[in-house]
């Protein structure tokens, strides 16, 4: 059996200059696959509003969605960590909400850790619940949330104002008491000088090679989602022309009356 992935193990996996595999997931029958091939986490991330719900961006996701989708994953974990995002509007207004929402996601959601996005700002909340027991991953960078402050999801980090911000913002959240942190859209120097500094683990997505470990949504990986097609990700497969092929021989089957045979009738 496997040793299952936890918050120290993820740190001891740093030290040791072991890389992390991190990927999202949103349903059962997806998280047991990812877990039996042996992603070290998996995250449901707020990306569900686009990949799963079909919205533009990931604004519109409710902390009731999140709690629904995680607790669909944690039935198909036995091994890997699961982290579940935190969505737009859970946790920014005060300490006590974050506490209260997060607190939620654990209890109902079944998620090991809580992802948060943002910098200095959100230092004491992370504090706070980290001092509770409710284990924090970071995301600095490029944060979607702030996709119309940003005016589009555009690489951070570029130049040394925002460069500087973003590495006081990746030390803050460390300091708060996070175990881990994502880095994503900046350029893979700022990315390796973060990583250096950390003692946490950094988890990249289109951040470059140097971070502790990295992480892809999984519709991107398998070539589903065709609406984004970022330069970061790697298509390992392309399930959108499978499935599209697959579907078509069904309907010419039913069509055609070649399905069922005998065989796959009683
Ligand atoms: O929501 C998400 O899927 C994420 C990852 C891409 C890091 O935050």
């Amino acid at each position: 059996m496997p040793t299952k992935i936890t918050v120290p193990e993820l740190l001891k996996m740093k030290k040791e200059g072991r890389k992390i595999s991190m990927l999202t997931a949103y349903d059962y029958t997806m998280a047991r696959i990812l877990d039996e091939a042996g992603a070290h986490v998996i995250l449901v991330g707020d990306s569900l509003g686009m990949v799963v719900q079909g919205r533009k961006n990931t604004l519109g996701v409710s902390l009731d969605h999140m709690i629904y989708h995680s607790h669909c994953v944690s039935k198909g974990l036995t091994r890997a960590h699961l982290v579940c995002d935190m969505p737009f509007m859970s946790y920014q207004s005060s300490v006590d909400e974050a506490v209260k929402n997060c607190g939620k996601v654990l209890k109902q959601g079944h998620a090991e850790a809580v992802k948060l996005e943002g910098g200095e700002e959100i230092a004491a909340t992370v504090k706070r619940l980290t001092d509770l027991g409710i284990p924090v991953m970071g995301h600095v960078g490029l944060k979607p949330m702030h996709v119309h402050l940003m005016g589009g999801y555009k690489v951070q980090g570029r130049d040394s104002k925002s460069e500087k911000r973003i590495l006081n913002d990746a030390r803050a959240i460390e300091k708060a008491g996070a175990y881990s942190i994502v880095l994503e859209g900046i350029p893979a120097d700022l990315a390796q000088k973060i990583s250096r500094s950390l003692k946490i683990p950094t988890i990249g997505i289109g951040s470059g090679s140097h971070c502790d470990g990295q992480v892809l949504v999984i519709y991107d990986l398998l070539g589903m989602y065709q609406e984004i097609q970022p330069k970061f990700v790697r298509r390992y497969a392309n399930l959108f022309e499978t499935i599209t092929d697959s579907v078509k021989r069904y309907i010419s089957d039913v069509e055609s009356g070649n399905f069922p045979s005998d065989k796959e009738s009683f």
